[in-house]
């Protein structure tokens, strides 16, 4: 895929696609409730389908068409052996969290992935699990997975890698544990999983204290499922608003975002660096927080970001160090170290791209410093992504910048926006 320099900004209203870990959840959890679920909006992207034909391969009754998925969920225990190894792409998300959930079933599974998701740690998720009774056996700490169905015991669990995906594996889990599992999550992550057990009638019980995160879950009770709307993805918005931000005469909406404050990091930053963003028709669906954005062309200056921001918006430093490149003075964003774990190594991703690019950044133990400058003379125009669409996107926005910039193996972008290069290009974009 080539980015093209655009000589004038993107206009119009943004088709932004439904947010890709509330579409996972919307699977899973209905899959293991009883009743009927009518999913709308729900992202169709690889990572969510893989989710999706898991289920399927354990027997859950999912119909789709154009307008939506409906799950037939049986109950806590209605999952059938799968026949064949749980195939799971590039999906991270769904790993972790069928990691947990399937720990407790009455059957062993094996999970596999593609190349990047098979060099992705799993310990973290394998090992809280054994303190449930949890029998899963990584392939030195990667996939495949070998799990062994078990009956799991509460237990007290402290996270101490910040990570929703743990969090909402272990939840899974204690599903169908005997007793009352508490989790303590020192670092609050995103919370769709324990927002959406709560609405399905999980006996769960939320608290913060002192700034921590205590969960406490009783299992056995089976969920009673309910429709669900997904909201449109922020993560996705991302790309599009530092588009019209660092673009000039650029002027974009986007309508139904979720903006749920463990996630909404992005905005946040962007609106210290002088972003113009209006937000309107706050509202609220399924307990999600949504709204409508509207975008102007601004002029950005440099922040400092502490490490509390990277648990509110790990998924976006990649485009927020482009927006940073185009801003007025430095930017240092501190505490970065989880982003080596994605679905690339994203801090040497974005140091070696921005590079290439021609943008003075370097990176000091985890943290990342961006020098902008007025103009950038590219050193070569070939981006490696390492199949991470992120890292994709994020430099498909600088190529409208500073291109052509010719992004590497881009066909990783179907994971979470498939619809990605035409929405740009229908908006004034240039992307071939
Ligand atoms: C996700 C959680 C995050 C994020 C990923 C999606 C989720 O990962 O990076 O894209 O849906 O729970 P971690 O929880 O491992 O940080």
């Amino acid at each position: 895929m080539i980015s093209n320099p655009i000589s004038n900004g993107i206009v119009g209203e943004v088709n932004i696609p439904g947010d890709k870990s509330i579409s996972h959840r919307s699977i899973i959890i209905p899959s293991i409730s009883n009743g009927i679920c009518e999913i709308t909006n729900i992202l169709k992207s690889d990572d969510v389908m893989h989710t999706l034909n898991a289920f399927r391969k354990m027997g859950v009754k999912i119909e789709e068409n154009d307008k939506k998925i409906i799950i037939y969920g049986h109950g806590l225990n209605s999952l059938k052996k799968p026949e064949e190894d749980l195939y799971l792409g590039n999906s991270g998300t769904s790993a972790r969290l069928l990691t947990g959930l399937l720990s407790s079933q009455k059957f062993d599974s094996i999970l596999t992935g593609d190349k990047s998701l098979s060099k992705r740690p799993m310990e973290r998720i394998s090992e809280p699990l054994k303190k449930l009774n949890g029998k899963i056996e990584t392939s030195n700490g990667t996939m495949p997975l070998f799990i062994k169905g078990s009956n799991l015991i509460a237990n007290n669990i402290d996270l101490k890698i910040p990570s929703a995906q743990i969090k909402s594996g272990i939840l899974l889990a204690s599903l169908n544990a005997t007793g009352q599992t508490k989790i303590i999550e020192n670092k609050i992550t995103r919370d769709h999983t324990e927002t959406m057990l709560k609405s399905f009638g999980a006996n769960i019980d939320i608290q913060i204290v002192e700034n921590k995160k205590q969960l406490k879950i009783t299992g056995q009770k089976e969920l009673v499922s309910k429709n669900i709307n997904v909201p449109n993805d922020l993560s996705s918005s991302a790309f599009f608003i530092v588009s019209a931000l660092i673009n000039k005469n650029s002027h974009i909406k986007l309508k139904n975002i979720n903006n749920n404050p463990t996630r909404n990091g992005i905005v946040l930053a962007l609106k210290k660096m002088g972003a113009k963003l209006v937000f309107s028709n706050e509202r609220e669906n399924n307990n999600e927080k949504i709204c409508d954005i509207e975008v102007a062309s601004s002029d950005l200056h440099g922040c400092e970001l502490g490490p509390e921001f990277a648990d509110l918006m790990i998924d976006e430093y990649p485009i927020l160090s482009i927006a940073a490149s185009f801003a007025s003075s430095p930017s240092i964003f501190r505490g970065l170290k989880e982003l080596r774990v994605k679905e690339s190594d994203r801090l040497k991703l974005i140091l070696t791209n921005l590079t290439n690019c021609g943008v003075k950044c370097k990176n000091e133990n985890d943290d990342l410093i961006i020098y902008p400058s007025d103009k950038y003379h590219i050193k070569k125009n070939i981006i490696q992504t390492d199949f991470d669409h992120r890292i994709a996107m994020a430099f498909a926005v600088m190529g409208t910048k500073i291109g052509p910039l010719s992004i590497n193996d881009s066909e990783s972008i179907s994971t979470s926006f498939p619809n990605f290069k035409n929405e740009i290009n229908r908006l004034g974009g240039n992307i071939s």
